[in-house]
């Protein structure tokens, strides 16, 4: 199959939902084989039976990124099954509570900690194990706006979400001779259950948020999944160490 990713193996975490889903799809009709892993089971069998079923290659594997076991079964994973890592989207995130900082809990914390740092760490330290031994591959890491500037009420996960780009750039710095690249997008409000979750719990905050956007509307999954899959392909083979806004402008505000 032609494409910009054609014959690579990529691996994406949070393939179950939203912007994982969206690149699962993408990656495969590029003309990957794509390991779909998420710790929702339904979800993920979901996004793998709709790339077989549009023609593409896709195996789930239940994966809890916040497992050091999983983290390294989902690479075991892309090589037993597909022959390889060439691509990794770390992508699987929560979004947690929103409160203001004194009245947050430790849970809430923890939860960001766990999910959105620990994960993203576990994932990256057994794919560049695989990839060292193939010499090169492409990371990619689900940041966020909320990774560049601080957000009201959100403020654990803009924590972790900083974090992301932190070790992003950090990495990339590590793994700059063996040609492994390592970059972050950092969606905007992207139309995702996550984002419909905070809708639910505050429309106003939701109307707010796209009247803040220069273009006056949502992403679309699809439109991060884009600029993953392309920061992943050798069209991008001089780009590594970045943090991509991907939101419609509003880092330019
Ligand atoms: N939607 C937005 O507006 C937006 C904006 C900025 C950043 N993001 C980031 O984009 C990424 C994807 O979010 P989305 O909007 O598609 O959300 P989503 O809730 O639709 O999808 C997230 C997926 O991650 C999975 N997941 C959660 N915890 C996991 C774990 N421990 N192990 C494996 N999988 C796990 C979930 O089951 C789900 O399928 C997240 O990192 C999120 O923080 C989203």
């Amino acid at each position: 199959m032609a494409g910009i990713v054609a014959g690579k193996v990529a691996v994406v975490t949070g393939g179950g939902s939203g912007i994982g889903r969206a690149a699962c799809e993408i990656f495969a009709r590029e003309g990957a084989s794509v390991v779909v892993a998420d710790i929702n089971v339904v979800g993920g069998e979901e996004t793998a039976h709709l790339v077989t079923k549009a023609g593409g290659k896709a195996i789930f594997l239940k994966c809890d990124v916040s497992q050091a076991a999983d983290a390294e079964a989902l690479v075991k994973a892309a090589v037993v099954n597909f022959g390889g890592l060439n691509c990794a989207f770390n992508n699987a995130g929560v979004e947690g509570e929103s409160s203001k900082l004194a009245d947050a809990t430790e849970e809430n914390f923890m939860l960001n900690y766990r999910v959105n740092i620990l994960g993203v760490f576990l994932c990256m330290k057994y794919q560049i194990r695989q990839m060292l031994t193939q010499g090169g591959g492409a990371i990619v890491n689900t940041a966020s706006d909320a990774g560049l500037i601080g957000v009201k009420n959100l403020g654990q996960y803009s924590a972790a979400k900083h974090a992301v780009i932190g070790l992003t750039k950090s990495a990339a710095l590590d793994y700059a001779t063996k040609k492994i690249r390592v970059n972050a997008v950092c969606p905007g409000p992207i139309r995702t259950p996550m984002l419909m979750r905070i809708f639910e719990e505050s429309p106003r905050v939701g109307e707010a948020m796209i009247a803040a956007q220069p273009v006056k509307r949502l992403g679309e999954p699809s439109e991060i999944a884009d600029a993953a899959v392309y920061l992943c392909s050798e069209s991008a083979s001089y780009i590594t160490g970045h943090a991509l806004p991907v939101d419609g402008g509003y880092m330019a505000t």
